[in-house]
């Protein structure tokens, strides 16, 4: 039920049940946040949302306080304005004075509200936190010096991604954001998802950097610098610098960084083609041996690690395929390096991607091979756009260059995989396929069942009928799979798990922004290139083709088992 509250002596209509500053902000009214995220339920830690309400004799909390009957609301109040430069000023007291130092400079809430609030001197002189940096994990730095305990971070960690890997510790003056028993991210039970960073407004939280050693190496020219993209990458360079898909962005990308210094940019939507079908196969040959629980994707290091700590019980249901990056990273080791007469060690390769967790599992002894890696290092789409700004590179004034063979090309199919619920697409489509003596006239995959971020779908393929499962952000992924589990359901045989909410699209690594808009304009973008895209799937790749062909072998084969595939297991860690 609608009524009329007045705020600012203006009568407006608000829903009954919502909460003050919702109905303000669809109101044109602007109220600062700082602890406030939409879908969360609030917590009332930083009290920047304060209005004054006639009748009320301290001021409330608009993000926790519903609208009521008759309300008189005044936002921007004498009173109001003071409180919250008040509350600003205490946050800046304790605040260390390094912002040209820190990466968040320019993106950082604390910076815009003290901007906003008209602060322009230190008027608070607190003591300052006196807490290391925490630089143990593979993936995420923390800084607790620039917390400003919003548990932004806190409740990501715990209502999406259902880890608790850092909480609020003491309490009052004393209290601080951190993980398990004061030690470091990298014992803690943190699958390197990223999604805090995402979420807080300071430099407090961050990517564990590979730039400089990436400046390193390229400067050295010790080693091949070979770069190789991921699609969800291209997405939001385009998004980021205002391209189209029909532009060829990968091109300018590719131009950027030799201008770099780069030596080769190859094409990770390759390994997203073997992916795919080495993924048809071992689901093909999971659905005959385990006919009562699905298979699940492995190409999120999130999820995987989250099994790995969590539950192991599920780890025997992953598919058992390398990630599209550590494919590449494989393949230019192993495939390149011999065709180009040169050792191992004497490349350098760096992945781009949207995600911090991929720095993690590059770290994998898994994924290394009598000492060397895969993947020596990994840039998050915010590192690359830092990389190209160090060497003043403006991409939209290059001209597009040809990426480098081999695996240059790559069909629609990998596009999808910088979504939720593509990469399911694109296994059923191989399945079709592999059912249908490889056609796949009639193959349509449309949501059937759209369970609220759990979605599900059936596919006729010959006389059989398959169902495809797929959703993103653990809490989500964790609380289906038990669903389908506790109802004995055995009409589901594939799920697919993004960690991020959303896919790749809200990845962990992607350039960080409160605009909620951002991941589906990515999702649009890659959509886009799969209607443009030459190769329909990734079965027919014709270079992905010639490369199974070259070492006599089918996907999901013995064969190929070293370089595609990997295992899994129990990680202990403290809880
Ligand atoms: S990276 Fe993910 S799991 Fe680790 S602390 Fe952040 S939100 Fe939690
Ligand atoms: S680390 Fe960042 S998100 Fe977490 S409580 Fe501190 S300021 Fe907020
Ligand atoms: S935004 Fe309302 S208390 Fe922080």
């Amino acid at each position: 039920m609608d009524f009329k509250i007045e705020v600012n002596n203006n009568p407006v209509s608000v829903h009954e049940g919502e909460t003050l500053l919702v109905a303000l902000r669809r109101n044109g009214f602007k109220v600062p946040t700082l602890c406030h995220m939409n879908r969360f339920s609030p917590t009332g830690a930083c009290r920047l949302c304060v209005v004054e309400v006639e009748g009320k004799r301290d001021l409330i909390t608009s993000c926790s306080y519903p609208v009521e009957k008759n309300m008189k609301v005044k936002t921007n109040s004498p009173r109001v304005i003071k409180a919250r430069k008040a509350l600003v000023e205490l946050l800046l007291s304790n605040h260390p004075d390094d912002c040209l130092y820190c990466q968040r400079n320019g993106n950082c809430e604390l910076q815009w509200l003290a901007e906003e609030m008209n602060v322009k001197e230190r008027k608070f002189f607190g003591e300052k936190n006196a807490d290391y940096p925490d630089h143990s994990s593979t993936s995420v730095f923390r800084d607790p010096g620039k917390c400003v305990l919003c548990s932004r971070c806190v409740r990501m960690c715990e209502e999406v991604q259902k880890v608790t890997a850092i909480d609020f510790i003491s309490r009052a003056n004393q209290t601080k954001v951190n993980s398990a028993f004061h030690k470091g991210l990298n014992v803690s039970s943190c699958i390197n998802c990223g999604q805090c960073i995402m979420v807080c407004p300071t430099g407090a939280l961050l990517d564990i950097s590979h730039l400089e050693k990436i400046q390193a190496e390229l400067e050295s020219d010790n080693k091949e610098v070979l770069f190789f993209l991921s699609p969800s990458t291209v997405a939001s360079v385009a998004e980021q610098v205002g391209l189209k898909s029909q532009q060829d962005v990968t091109g300018m990308i590719n131009t950027a960084l030799k201008k770099c210094g780069v030596n080769k940019v190859f094409n990770l939507g390759f390994a997203c083609d073997i992916n795919i079908l080495e993924e048809t196969a071992l689901l093909n040959e999971h659905m005959a041996t385990n006919p009562s629980m699905p298979m699940i994707s492995s190409c999120c290091p999130a999820w995987v690690q989250y099994l790995e700590e969590f539950r192991t019980e599920w780890l025997p249901f992953l598919a058992r395929s390398k990630s599209p990056q550590q494919i590449f990273g494989n393949l230019l080791k192993t495939h390149y390096t011999n065709s180009q007469k040169l050792n191992p060690d004497q490349v350098f390769s760096v992945a781009v991607m949207p995600c911090v967790g991929k720095k993690f599992e590059a770290s994998r002894e898994e994924m290394t091979h009598q000492g060397i890696s895969e993947v020596d290092a990994v840039l998050t789409v915010r590192e690359l756009f830092r990389l190209l700004r160090t060497f003043g590179i403006d991409l939209r004034s290059l001209k597009a260059g040809q990426l480098d063979t081999p695996f240059e090309r790559s069909s629609a199919s990998a596009w999808k995989m910088g979504y939720s619920g593509g990469k399911a697409e694109a296994i059923a489509l191989e399945l079709y396929k592999m059912k249908n003596n490889g056609n796949q006239d009639g193959f349509k995959f449309s949501v059937s069942k759209n369970l609220a971020g759990k979605k599900e779908t059936k596919l006729k393929a010959g006389n059989e009928e398959f169902g495809f499962a797929w959703t993103s952000g653990i809490e989500e992924a964790d609380t289906y799979l038990q669903q389908l589990l506790e109802e004995n359901r055995t009409d589901i045989q594939y799920l697919e798990v993004m960690g991020c909410p959303g896919g790749c699209a809200g990845g962990g690594g992607q350039p960080i922004s409160r605009n909620p808009e951002k991941p589906k304009n990515r999702k649009k973008f890659c959509q886009e290139m799969v209607k443009i895209s030459p190769i329909k799937s990734a079965g027919e790749n014709p270079f992905v083709l010639d490369l199974y062909k070259n070492k006599d072998a089918s996907p999901g084969s013995e064969k190929i088992k070293d370089w595609f595939h990997t295992h899994f297991r129990k990680r202990e860690v403290m809880k």
